[in-house]
């Protein structure tokens, strides 16, 4: 699947979103390295603490689902801009590897792809606890 064709089921999740609160609406679609797709979309609470991100979504999506090996995540939103992953989501990526892909893309579909770990330069993981 293509950069692009994973950022098309990221924009496809964000009509699934719950966001009557922010009403930024948010889609992310994750791409496993066996070539399986999870989409989650955000999902707020009106205790807004309760509230999950999109690309959170799809990977707990996949994790319950027993799949953790994970090549790519694409997000969406409405704002036409490149919407790139809060800083509780990027420890969360990668958690799960520090060379996933991000796809982000703008209005006019152009597309960005970087890495979790130069989204997060020093970031955080289980060799930091095995020291
Ligand atoms: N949000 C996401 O789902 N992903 C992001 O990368 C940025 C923020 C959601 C959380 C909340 O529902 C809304 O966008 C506004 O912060």
């Amino acid at each position: 699947m293509s950069e692009k064709e994973l950022f098309q089921e990221a924009v496809k999740a964000k009509e699934y979103a719950y966001a009557p609160y922010s009403k930024f609406k948010v889609g992310a679609a994750l791409l496993t390295k066996d070539g399986k797709v999870y989409t989650g979309c955000n999902v707020e609470c009106a205790s807004f603490g309760g509230t999950n991100c999109a690309e959170r979504t799809a990977i707990f999506k996949a994790i319950s689902e027993g799949n953790k090996d994970f090549e790519a995540i694409a997000i969406a939103s409405d704002n036409g801009m490149f919407t790139f992953p809060c800083g509780i989501c990027r420890q969360v990526i990668f958690e799960f590897g520090k060379d996933i892909k991000i796809i982000v893309g703008d209005k006019n579909e152009e597309i960005k792809v970087i890495s979790i770990k130069e989204l997060l330069p020093y970031g955080f993981s289980s060799e930091d606890l095995n020291q």
